[in-house]
């Protein structure tokens, strides 16, 4: 009789990870999720927020979409919209609840998260027929979405530029502090080191348009002199008070405020976003962050 990793390895391998597929399969599988990374070099430049704002935007225009939080060492996407969920991702890898269970609601807006929590490192200790249970689940999983966006951590660590990398599109955030510019530069660096498939930036809490265009140019020009291609401006976003003042009562700024300019800029980003295809590799997300070393090689 075949045990449970047995039946589950012999899924995964007909199913999808090793990228080809026969023709029935091909109908089963040809959904494809798109994943947006949001991430930076600096902390505190406004990642939570904005992929709180694309996940809202998308779910406005009736796109279904998952929220992951992978700020595994300050997980609070779900302190913003005031949720206390009962389980996080560390409880699944543990085998405590089924992955079903730490998806949670977002309240007003019609979004899913997956709340986040340390405990990666339970990756690198897998066997690979609980890896491969994972990639079955995760794999049923982005069937159920069109959009996954991935709120990471900051900073160059190998965790948070796997999860950034492996999305079909990342976005980085920066701001026009010195220390955001270098940082963003270096951050730009890894991800292309790591052939990330497609790289854009957003400046965040800019004083004018013509300053943020300015900091965004000075950034293009050492991409351009150092890593020999350009990159790509995705969106300008002034500081806006009532930004924080909207977390302090847990509420979302977009969805109060639709037609003000800061959400205007909003869905002009998620525009341009969700119109770039997704990357050639038939691969979800989840499966390439599976695959990756991430799994093999001791987290930060
Ligand atoms: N456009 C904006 N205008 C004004 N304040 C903003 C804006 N964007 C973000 N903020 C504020 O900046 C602070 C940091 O935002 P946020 O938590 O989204 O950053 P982060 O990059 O996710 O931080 P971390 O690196 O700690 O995860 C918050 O207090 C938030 O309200
Ligand atoms: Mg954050």
């Amino acid at each position: 009789m075949k045990d449970q990793a047995q039946r589950l390895r012999e899924l995964a391998r007909d199913r999808t990870f090793t990228g080809t597929f026969s023709a029935s399969q091909t109908v089963q599988t040809r959904h494809r999720c798109k994943s947006i990374a949001v991430t930076s070099g600096k902390g505190g430049v406004g990642k939570t927020n904005i992929a709180l704002f694309i996940a809202v935007t998308l779910a406005q225009s009736k796109k279904r979409v998952l929220l992951l939080d992978a700020d595994l060492g300050l997980a609070n996407v779900h302190i913003l919209l005031g949720i206390a969920p009962k389980y996080n991702i560390s409880h699944f890898l543990e085998g405590e609840c089924t992955l079903d269970q730490i998806i949670c609601k977002s309240g007003s807006s019609d979004f899913d998260i997956i709340p986040g929590a340390s405990g990666l490192e339970k990756l690198a200790n897998l066997d690979r027929g609980r890896l491969e249970f994972l990639q079955h689940e995760f794999f049923k999983l982005e069937q159920n979405y069109d959009y996954i966006i991935i709120d990471t951590g900051a900073g160059i660590g190998s965790v948070v530029t796997c999860f950034a990398s492996k999305a079909d599109t990342t976005i980085v955030v920066m701001t026009p502090e010195p220390t955001s510019l270098s940082d963003a530069y270096a951050m730009i660096k890894v991800l292309n080191e790591k052939r990330c498939s497609r790289i854009g930036v957003i400046v965040n809490m800019v004083g004018s348009d013509h300053g943020g265009a300015e900091i965004f140019d000075r950034l293009n020009t050492v991409v351009l002199k150092f890593l020999k291609k350009p990159i790509e401006i995705w969106g300008i976003l002034p500081i806006n008070k009532e930004v924080p003042r909207y977390i302090r009562k847990q509420s979302v700024f977009v969805l109060d405020k639709p037609y003000d300019n800061f959400s205007k800029r909003i869905s002009s980003i998620v525009r341009k976003v969700s119109g770039i295809s997704c990357n050639n590799n038939k691969q979800g997300f989840f499966a390439r962050l599976l695959n990756s070393g991430i799994v093999i090689n001791k987290v930060d």
